[in-house]
């Protein structure tokens, strides 16, 4: 298989899916892979999901780029907000690696769906301050200042209203408080405006599986940044993290 084509992997609290993209045109080339995260999310039975997956693609001893939901320095988890808290100080890497023979690259699963949006979707050639929310179990955030990301900036978590802003506005929350998606749409509506104070931002990008449902809620959003889903949807998450890898490898990284 050419060197361009990478098995992607997106680690979410409740999915784990897997795609083998074309890195060079962005692409996703065959239909994604989606597996229950075990419960709890704790690193050796979620290697066995990742070798489910590299084993159905045929992938083995081939690299593979992981979005992962936390804060990742050098292939390691420094947070553990919708898995579980055994990751913290654990390389996915290593982990995902002995469980699949195969080369890891590792990556804050936001982040990797903003490296997407940047390098393929709707930030690709944006200037200024652009912050790409995903929604999920959490909300992730990628920021990046004229195309250069700042990783690992967790503007989930940032407190909205005396209260962790995931835990009001992601949309595990929004099925936990039994809301339409309208009425999500008005918790949304503040999470950004509060952002919009922080950084006065040129973009906002939505991905995650909620960015699907952007017609249900976007007239509940009332700031003054233009806000759209990213034209990758839940592919950015795969693509990203494939190019990230690729960009990793291109750099003479090696993981393993
Ligand atoms: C995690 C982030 C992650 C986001 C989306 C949050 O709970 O802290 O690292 O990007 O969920 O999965």
């Amino acid at each position: 298989m050419e060197d361009h084509i990478l098995l992607g992997i997106d680690v979410g609290g409740t999915a784990i899916k897997g795609a083998l993209i074309d890195v060079a045109k962005g692409e996703q080339l065959t239909e994604r892979l989606r597996l229950a995260t075990p419960q709890p999310a704790v690193p050796a039975s979620m290697g066995l999901v990742v070798n489910e997956i590299v084993k159905e693609f045929k992938w083995e001893g081939k690299p593979i780029g992981c979005g992962f939901p936390s804060i990742v320095k050098n292939g390691v988890a420094c947070s553990a907000a919708n898995i579980d808290k055994s990751w913290i100080g654990t390389s996915i890497e290593k982990e995902f690696s002995g469980a699949t023979g195969c080369p890891v690259f590792a990556v804050n699963d936001a982040d990797a769906a903003g490296i997407a949006s940047i390098h393929f979707g709707d930030g690709k050639g944006v200037g200024g301050t652009v912050i790409l929310i995903t929604i999920g179990s959490g909300l992730g955030s990628a920021l990046f200042y004229d195309g250069q990301l700042v990783p690992n900036t967790e503007l989930g978590h940032l407190y909205l209203g005396g209260r962790i802003a995931e835990h009001y506005a992601s949309a595990k929350a929004r099925e936990r408080d039994g809301l339409s998606w309208k009425e999500w749409g008005k918790r949304f509506n503040k999470y950004l405006r509060h952002l919009e104070r922080l950084f006065s931002p040129d973009l906002f990008l939505l991905g995650g599986g909620g960015s699907n449902k952007f017609d249900e809620f976007a007239d509940r959003l009332d700031i003054h940044t233009p806000v759209k889903p990213d034209r990758l949807f839940n592919r950015a998450g795969l693509i990203g993290a494939a190019h990230y890898a690729r960009l990793q490898m291109q750099k003479g990284k090696n993981q393993k």
